[in-house]
């Protein structure tokens, strides 16, 4: 069937049981909280069957990116990590009501060969109290412009050094907030692979034929 899109992956009952979930985290700062809390999302997904890797971007080289230089540093073992994802979760601090450029770099040595038909969760973590909406609906606009499949669940941690402990524990492990972040994990999982019906068996089955 011509489905319109480049993307058709074949998928066995073993990769549906036992999704790879990559994250992203757009920040390279020392004690990052948007770390921490990509931690609790990948420790949820793990629980949930996934393996996982968590993409940090201090130990890449990446340039700032050029289109006329898309191998540049490290470009070709980020792709090939993104690559082997089932599953992508992208976390970002909110940096000046957007999300931080060591993210959009990564983002942008990668294309529709790394992101197009995969599954993708959100997560925005901010100093302020509450300005990370903004941010995470640039990020689902970009994740979208790539035919991802973006989770409706998403998560914004605002007051992010109240939220966490030195260690990167959630100080309050029963809020809201904490339930939030791990059910990200636990829904990436659950939605790794959207796997479209066949349009014969849809046309069968609307049918009754048997
Ligand atoms: C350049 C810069 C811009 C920032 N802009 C905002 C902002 O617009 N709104 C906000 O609430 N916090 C802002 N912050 C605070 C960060 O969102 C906050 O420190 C966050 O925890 C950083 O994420 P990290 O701990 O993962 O590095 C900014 C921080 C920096 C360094």
């Amino acid at each position: 069937m011509e489905s319109g899109f480049a993307y058709q992956r074949s998928i066995t009952v073993t990769d549906l049981a036992r999704p790879h979930v990559v994250a992203l985290c757009g920040s390279l700062r020392a004690g990052s909280y948007t770390k921490m809390a990509l931690q609790h999302v990948l420790e949820a997904a793990k629980a949930a069957g996934a393996t996982t890797d968590c993409i940090d971007l201090r130990t890449l080289e990446l340039p700032v990116f050029d289109a006329d230089s898309q191998d540049a540093g490290d470009a070709d073992r980020l792709r090939q990590r993104v690559d082997a994802a089932d599953a992508i979760i992208l976390g970002t601090p909110v940096y000046h009501g957007s999300y931080a450029s060591p993210l959009k770099t990564a983002i942008d040595y990668c294309g529709f060969d790394e992101f197009e038909g995969k599954t993708v969760g959100l997560l925005a973590v901010s100093g302020g109290p509450s300005s990370y909406p903004d941010t995470l609906a640039q990020l689902r606009l970009v994740a979208q412009s790539l035919h991802a499949w973006v989770l409706p669940q998403q998560v914004g941690i605002g007051a992010a050094s109240e939220v966490f402990d030195e260690t990167g524990a959630f100080t309050e492990p029963n809020h809201d907030l904490a339930r939030r972040t791990r059910t990200l994990g636990s829904e990436i999982v659950s939605y790794a692979h959207i796997v479209p019906i066949e349009e014969d068996a849809h046309v069968v089955a609307v049918r009754g034929d048997a």
